[in-house]
């Protein structure tokens, strides 16, 4: 297949500099079988499925895949890899879109929502197309294994959407048990992302995988502190929206172990005007730093853990992915 011309992500280019010239013909591989896999041109969702694949966001997993498989340093494109950065996009993207129409959310990054521009009927099908994509590409392949760790993927993110909807209003759930939630709603799929990747470059799958799934873990914790900071400029999305949708996360959490007056508000009487003002209330105590502080943790002990690696740069580019997600880049 042809490379197609694809501007790198500014955010992305640094770590690509580092990982070498291998990898933004594989980016742009990517970018353009997952434009054609997200709408083939056989029906009436295509141009929504396609507007919301091209809206999408900076390709953090997809270029995760290729790091751990390792960039071919000749620039031949690697079809295990291209279709693991492919699938995993799609499923992002799938659960994006579903997550969309569960919570009402007129907003995504800073753009109007399928859910909004076409209801909810429309968004939940591009959503399923979405899903259903990921694993023809997958299946493509011909090998069970990377499907069967697609498949395992997407039941840990039902599994955390469902965890979420059960603890939806509580203030009482623990960190362990909103860790848990992260693991699943978010670690599983760079974990799975890094998995393929490793399978496609023989590395280490158990030990990649761990390694991005703290990394999820962590790009979570700091999801939920933007939820309560902002700004919406930067977010594309109003400050306290996991609080209205009853999202309770670690930074709110941690606030009410802190303040009595925050420990007395019972989470279903904010309403949207009064949102940005309990975020102030939240960002006022500790718990802001003290969730940036555990995300750090999380990462600097799965760097840690990382087997010791013989390609320098792709050591050094994971380095950078991690880096960026602590410094709130990625
Ligand atoms: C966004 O997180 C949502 C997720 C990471 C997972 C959503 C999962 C589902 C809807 C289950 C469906 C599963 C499949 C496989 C299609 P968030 O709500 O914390 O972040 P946001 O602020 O970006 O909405
Ligand atoms: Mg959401």
């Amino acid at each position: 297949m042809p490379a197609t011309r694809h501007e790198v992500p500014a955010v992305l280019r640094p770590i690509v500099e580092v990982a070498g010239p291998g990898v933004p013909p594989l980016l742009a591989l990517i970018e353009a079988r997952l434009r054609r896999a997200a709408a083939p041109g056989d029906g009436p969702v295509d141009e929504v499925a396609e507007r919301t694949v091209a809206a999408g966001g900076k390709r953090l997993r997809p270029l995760l895949a290729i790091l751990v498989a390792g960039a071919p340093v000749d620039g031949a494109p690697r079809d295990a890899v291209v279709r693991a950065g492919v699938a995993v996009e799609l499923i992002h993207t799938a659960t994006l879109v579903h997550d969309d129409v569960l919570d009402a959310a007129p907003l995504r990054r800073g753009r109007p929502t399928a859910f909004h521009t076409h209801g909810r009927a429309a968004a939940t099908v591009v959503g399923d197309r979405l899903l259903a994509a990921a694993f023809a590409e997958i299946a493509r392949g011909g090998d069970p294994e990377p499907a069967a760790v697609l498949a395992e993927a997407s039941r840990a993110l039902a599994r955390g959407e469902l965890l979420q909807r059960a603890d939806a209003w509580r203030a009482d759930v623990d960190e362990a048990r909103y860790l848990e939630r992260c693991r699943l709603k978010t670690g599983a799929l760079f974990a799975a992302a890094a998995r393929l990747g490793a399978l496609a470059g023989d590395r280490d799958p158990d030990a990649y995988a761990r390694f991005a799934e703290a990394l999820g873990v962590a790009f979570q914790l700091f999801d939920d502190v933007l939820d309560v900071v902002g700004p919406p400029e930067v977010t594309g999305k109003a400050r306290g929206t996991d609080l209205l949708d009853g999202t309770m996360t670690l930074p709110f959490l941690l606030a009410r172990a802190e303040s009595a007056e925050l420990a007395a508000l019972d989470p279903t009487t904010i309403g949207p005007a009064d949102a940005e003002g309990v975020c102030d209330r939240i960002a006022a105590t500790g718990a802001i730093a003290a969730t940036e502080d555990r995300a750090r943790e999380l990462v600097a002990a799965a760097l840690a853990a990382l087997p010791a690696d013989d390609d320098v740069r792709r050591a050094d580019a994971l380095a950078l992915v991690a880096r960026g997600v602590v410094d709130r880049r990625l």
